[in-house]
């Protein structure tokens, strides 16, 4: 980069950095190091694409036949390797991700990397959306940007968000837990403290998914003066199992009949990797640290199989390339490892008992058919103030990227509730 290029580049930073300090009054960055941050890996993939050209993969499955509820398949580890190494364009994905704004702040010595997408409406709620495992940032792409764009609700007001999108302690550009002990409580602070000290907004609603439902809930629950509506794809409580919920007398649908199998199904056969995670983080964790068709087969599997049936039609956008890029990110900012340990630092992150949050503020929550945990409205309300529940037939375990349309107007939905 010529150095006339550098000092633009500053300039331009510069220039954002004060568009987004003075956006808010109260603003006091003095502690926080706010700084943009762009995605750039671009020296880093030469790497990852040797590694995957130089690891040798079977030339025909074990057992012929045996399809993917005995784990990822040969024929999709290696179609997606293939894509990986020839057609997969990083330079491109990188370019989609950097049209987003994104910043660094040092949030109790840690270092949080986050995007944050302002309305041009100045009264727009702000919302922040919280990723899990194997998720990040980016499986919100496809909605932060229609989410800043004002429409005009059912009341006829117009709806429209400023969207921050943090990545949780340990995953992509975001630093490790600085102790073993860190819990989600903990970053549920730090992201409160992002919220209301770093971006200076006095109340906020928030969106989680996966484990970004356990910091969100804490957040909904505890810091209940701020966080004034939960919107939720996820719980931090076991799902109940088919016998509770005949036990309890409640029919279902034939949308949530699917949700309870895949519920079901999950909890028999399908979280093997959460016990391992949960118990023997280092052994997962260095085993595929540094192989990228380990991490590609032991997170590739969760977004195929989580995900609905029809994964990658419209409205899901969530294909091959989009899995490959989620892999990428974890693989090139070196976080699997440290990706992993949330598990272990969160043993009682979901929770078998019910507890009612602390707050009387609003909650909303939305059934994905095919996600891999069902919760019936009934099991949602004694969780929070329920106030919507909704039942999608479309979508998984990443509806941002799996049904985006339906992400945005369950979103969208807080709006009526949410107030200051
Ligand atoms: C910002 O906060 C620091 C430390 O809390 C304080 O010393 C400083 O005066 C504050 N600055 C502004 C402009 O409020
Ligand atoms: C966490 O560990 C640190 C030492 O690493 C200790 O000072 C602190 O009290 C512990 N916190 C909790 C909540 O146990
Ligand atoms: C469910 O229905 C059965 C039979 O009508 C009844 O005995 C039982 O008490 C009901 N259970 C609940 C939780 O309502
Ligand atoms: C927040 O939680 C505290 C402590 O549980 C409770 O006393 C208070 O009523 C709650 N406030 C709101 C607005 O829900």
């Amino acid at each position: 980069m010529t150095s006339l290029n550098r000092m633009a580049r500053l300039l331009y930073f510069a220039i954002s950095a004060t568009a987004l300090v003075s956006a808010s009054t109260a603003h006091n960055d003095s502690d926080f190091h706010l700084k943009p941050f762009k995605v750039d890996l671009t020296h880093e993939f030469p790497r990852l694409k040797s590694l995957v050209h130089n690891t040798r993969l079977p030339t025909k499955p074990l057992y012929p036949g045996t399809g993917p509820d005995k784990g990822i398949e040969l024929k999709t580890v290696r179609d997606l390797t293939t894509q990986w190494i020839t057609s997969f364009n990083w330079e491109e994905q990188q370019k989609e991700l950097n049209k987003f704004k994104h910043f660094t702040a040092d949030i109790e010595g840690q270092t949080v990397h986050f995007i944050h997408e302002r309305s041009k409406d100045p009264d727009a709620i702000p919302i922040i959306l919280l990723h899990g495992w194997p998720g990040s940032f980016h499986e919100f792409v496809p909605v932060i940007k229609p989410l800043t764009q004002s429409v005009k609700g059912a009341d006829g007001k117009s709806v429209s968000y400023h969207v921050i999108v943090p990545s949780l302690p340990g995953f992509v550009f975001s630093s490790p837990p600085p102790r073993l002990n860190w819990t989600n409580h903990d970053t549920a602070r730090i992201f409160n403290t992002l919220m209301t000290q770093v971006l200076s907004y006095p109340t906020y609603a928030v969106h989680g998914t996966d484990w970004g439902s356990v910091v969100g809930y804490a957040k909904y629950s505890s810091f209940n003066t701020t966080v004034r509506t939960g919107q939720f794809v996820f719980l931090p409580f076991i799902p109940p199992a088919a016998k509770e919920i005949s036990d309890a007398n409640i029919t279902l649908t034939e949308i949530e009949k699917v949700a309870l199998q895949r519920s079901d199904d999950w909890a028999a056969t399908g979280n093997a990797y959460f016990m391992e995670q949960a118990t023997k983080p280092n052994d997962i964790g260095l085993a595929l640290l540094d192989n990228p068709v380990g991490q590609l087969a032991w997170i590739g599997t969760k977004f195929k199989d989580w995900s609905d049936p029809r994964a990658g039609t419209s409205p899901s956008e969530l294909t091959n390339t989009a899995i490959l890029t989620s892999v990428s990110l974890y693989f090139l900012t070196d976080s699997f490892l440290s990706s992993v340990w949330i598990y272990a630092q969160n043993p009682n992150g979901f929770a078998a008992v019910y507890t009612k949050a602390s707050t009387d503020a609003p909650l909303l929550f939305s059934q994905y058919a095919y996600n891999i945990g069902f919760w019936p409205r009934e099991w949602v309300a004694k969780a929070g103030n329920l106030v919507s529940y909704k039942v999608h037939d479309f979508g998984g375990h990443f509806p941002g990227l799996d049904n985006p349309p339906a992400l945005i107007e369950d979103i969208r939905q807080v709006a009526q509730y949410f107030k200051r």
